[in-house]
């Protein structure tokens, strides 16, 4: 408990200036040692289907993500990956006001809870997501993504459970876009440096084409083809 109310307070030193060393190092620790009891807490898919009723106002009753909340799909995202980032908002090390409020302690409080939602969306078989750009860029963000981005999120850019390294193929254009520009305005503080540095070289076309091209890429582990919405470029 007062390491979680240390976090906090962390948090909220964090957001007004530059954090004093002790303090990060507090804020990572307690994150860290959460992480480790979600990991290894034995998940229940079907208790983390319940409490997905809170979730779903705003990230849809598939999962699917939303254009007016401005969620992410988390459908089938890395059981891992949607831990992580549970607990970097918790600690404040990733920043969004809508979801620290959802993951902070009061309301998301054990352990358990966090890697039972981790499981049920792990498990969920990806919803259509309505979410593509243009199309103009996508022959672009190809080509950027297999040099710059391949090596890590793997050639059908669906992640790692293991390397706790997000699925990015059929997310929502809209997000991956807002969190493209966010890394290289200094929004994701939790992301690899890699990110900024090699985002930050590219124009405003090349951003869009890496995200529109994410956003269409199939989803084969799901044995399912991504729904386009558009028959004029998957790639
Ligand atoms: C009030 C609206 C709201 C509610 C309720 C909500 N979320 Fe979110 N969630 C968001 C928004 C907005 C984002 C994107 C924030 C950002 O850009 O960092 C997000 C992002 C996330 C992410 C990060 C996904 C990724 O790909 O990195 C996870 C995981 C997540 N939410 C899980 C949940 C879970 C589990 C619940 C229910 C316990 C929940 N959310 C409830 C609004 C909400
Ligand atoms: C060295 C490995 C590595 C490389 C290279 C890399 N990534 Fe990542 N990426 C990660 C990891 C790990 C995360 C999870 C970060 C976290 O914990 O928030 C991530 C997160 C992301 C996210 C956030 C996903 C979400 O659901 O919010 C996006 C978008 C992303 N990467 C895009 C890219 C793009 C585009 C490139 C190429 C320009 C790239 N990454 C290169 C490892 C990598």
């Amino acid at each position: 408990m007062k390491c979680i109310t240390l976090g906090l307070l962390a948090s909220a030193v964090f957001a007004v200036a530059l954090p004093a060393p002790r303090t990060v190092v507090s804020t990572q620790a307690g994150a860290r040692a959460e992480l480790q009891a979600v990991l290894s807490a034995v998940a229940n898919a079907k208790r983390g289907a319940r409490l997905f009723g809170a979730c779903a106002g705003c990230h849809g009753l598939r999962a699917e993500g939303s254009a007016e909340q401005w969620t992410p799909a988390l459908a089938g995202q890395h059981p891992s990956v949607v831990a992580k980032e549970l607990v970097d908002y918790r600690y404040g090390i990733r920043w969004d006001f809508r979801m620290e409020r959802v993951a902070a302690s009061h309301v998301t409080p054990f352990a358990q809870d966090i890697a039972d939602l981790a499981a049920y969306l792990g498990s969920l078989p990806p919803a259509p997501t309505g979410s593509f750009g243009d199309g103009e860029w996508v022959a672009q963000g190809r080509r950027l993504y297999t040099t710059l981005c391949v090596s890590c999120h793997g050639a059908e850019g669906g992640g790692s459970d293991a390397r706790f390294v997000p699925r990015l193929a059929g997310q929502r254009y809209d997000y991956l876009l807002r969190q493209l520009h966010d890394v290289v305005d200094g929004r994701r503080p939790n992301m690899m440096a890699i990110h900024d540095s090699r985002l930050r070289k590219l124009d405003m076309e090349e951003l869009n084409g890496l995200a529109d091209y994410l956003s269409r890429l199939p989803r084969n582990d799901f044995n399912q083809r991504a729904v386009t919405g558009s028959t004029r470029t998957r790639r």
